[in-house]
């Protein structure tokens, strides 16, 4: 299948655009690079022994975009590129409702224009909000919490509608969890610019001597241990998990929402403790007060997924803290020190 994903060079991006050239698809990336480098495309080629198609652009540029789907036709659309920081998008709204939802337009048109029906879009848990307890099953309410959660639950209703107006049309909605680790040849992973707000870059960057402590945001939330839990899923299963809802939709039109997690909950010192297992470095740290808007606890119903996707997560914690320090030790700078 030729699969046109956009925000190809990113994080989630780059691995399942490994795992989508492994499979033997055609790929064209369509990114620009506002938050990632070309060397993770570079070296998903090396990985894979295939080169990727790729367009420097902002998706929302309807004349890049014009001509990126008249040149590949492609088949299929994973779109994942997006802004992301829950608390930038506190400060900066605009931005993120300019570029969430306009590159998501600007899609959508040209999709339309050359007769693409299948679209796969990153979308997250952070749409369950503060509403309802886990585990979440995805006919739970939504409502988000932030800037940037708004955008996604807009998207999906966007895309509910654009569903409903074309029966043809094959769109699969993703609920990450809390994606983490890296590939197991630790030459692609997360990459984050300034000080990494989710908590295994920043775990990565203390093991690593770039941070002096990790900071637990809290321990006194009604869980075992007294901090977050949340769903922590390996990123290699959830490139998988693209490639299964890719399937899926070839033979079921319509509007789809599945969750992608593990379905079990892991708490931060958990996490502490798993990194320090794989990497045999001390993590230190000091709990802090609670950050403004943390839930207590996120984690998915995965039930949906394994049934109807043939999907679900296979690698554990432990195997994403060990490719994540694998990933760090051996490229401490991210791709700049490539
Ligand atoms: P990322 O920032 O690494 O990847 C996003 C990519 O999109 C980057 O390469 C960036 O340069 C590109 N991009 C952004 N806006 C663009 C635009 N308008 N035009 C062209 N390219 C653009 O992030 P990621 O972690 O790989 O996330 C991928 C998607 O998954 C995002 O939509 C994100 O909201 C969603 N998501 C991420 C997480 C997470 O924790 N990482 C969780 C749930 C959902
Ligand atoms: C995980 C746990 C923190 C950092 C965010 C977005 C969500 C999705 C995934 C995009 C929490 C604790 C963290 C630190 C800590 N992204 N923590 N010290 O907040 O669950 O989800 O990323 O869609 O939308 O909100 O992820 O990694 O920031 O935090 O104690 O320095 O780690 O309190 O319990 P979160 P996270």
């Amino acid at each position: 299948m030729r699969v046109l994903v956009t925000g190809g060079a990113g994080y989630i991006g780059s691995h399942t655009t490994l795992a989508l050239l492994e499979k033997g698809h055609e790929v064209l990336v369509v990114d620009d690079l506002s938050n990632s480098s070309q060397e993770s495309l570079r070296r998903v080629a090396q990985l894979t022994g295939r080169t990727p198609g790729f367009v420097e652009a902002n998706v929302r540029d309807e004349k890049a975009m014009d001509a990126a789907f008249a040149d590949f036709q492609p088949e299929a659309v994973i779109h994942f590129a997006g802004w992301k920081a829950v608390g930038e998008s506190t400060e900066i709204p605009l931005t993120y409702y300019r570029e969430n939802l306009g590159s998501t337009f600007t899609l959508l048109e040209a999709m339309a224009k050359h007769g693409c029906k299948t679209i796969v879009f990153s979308s997250s848990a952070t749409v369950y909000g503060d509403i309802s307890e886990p585990p979440f099953t995805e006919d739970f309410p939504t409502g988000a919490t932030s800037p940037y959660g708004r955008t996604k639950l807009m998207i999906e209703q966007i895309l509910a509608d654009v569903a409903a107006a074309d029966p043809e049309l094959r769109v699969g909605v993703l609920r990450y969890f809390n994606p983490i680790g890296a590939h197991e040849s630790g030459r692609i992973g997360e990459d984050p610019k300034g000080i990494p707000n989710n908590l295994l870059p920043f775990v990565a960057q203390v093991a690593a001597g770039r941070r002096e402590k990790l900071m637990v945001f809290g321990d006194d939330y009604p869980t075992p241990d007294g901090t977050g839990t949340r769903d922590y899923i390996h990123v290699v299963d959830l490139a998988d998990g693209h490639l299964a809802a890719l399937d899926q939709l070839t033979e079921h039109d319509g509007y789809h929402v599945w969750n992608l997690g593990t379905g079990q909950p892991n708490s931060v010192l958990d996490i502490v403790h798993a990194f320090e297992a794989a990497s045999g470095v001390t993590i230190p740290y000091e709990v802090v007060p609670r950050r403004a808007g943390d839930t207590a606890s996120s984690y998915a119903d995965v039930s949906l997924a394994q049934q109807e996707l043939g999907w679900s997560a296979k690698k554990t914690v432990a195997d994403a803290c060990a490719d994540t320090y694998r990933w760090q030790s051996a490229n401490p700078n991210g791709f700049a020190g490539a």
